[in-house]
C-alpha cells in the first residue's frame, strides 16, 4: 500500500494517518487505533490489518499492509457481501 491509500475504507483512513497516529500517540493496544478518525468502528473489515500495523510498529518496523488498494477493497467487498 502507498501511504494515501485507505485502510479503513469505512471512515477512509489512510496508512499515513495511521503512521501518524502510532508516531504521535504509541497506542499501547491495537484497539487504540479507533482514536484515529474511527478506524475499525464500522464494519470491522480492517481491523485484523489494523492489529498488523500496530504489531508492525511495536516490533520496530515500517508499519505497512503487503497489498494492493484493488485487492484489499475487493477482499472487503465480499465480506461485507457476506454479513448481509
Ligand atoms: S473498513 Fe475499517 S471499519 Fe470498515
Amino acid at each position: 500500500m502507498d501511504p494515501d491509500d485507505h485502510v479503513c475504507l469505512c471512515f477512509r483512513v489512510s496508512l499515513r494517518k495511521l503512521n501518524t497516529f502510532l508516531e504521535c500517540e504509541k497506542p499501547r493496544v491495537a484497539s487504540q487505533l479507533s482514536d484515529c478518525f474511527g478506524a475499525g468502528t464500522g464494519c470491522h473489515w480492517c481491523v485484523p490489518f489494523l492489529n498488523q500495523l500496530h504489531r508492525q510498529w511495536q516490533d520496530g518496523q515500517a508499519p505497512n499492509l503487503n497489498e494492493s488498494p484493488e485487492d484489499y477493497a475487493a477482499r472487503r467487498k465480499i465480506y461485507r457481501d457476506e454479513k448481509k
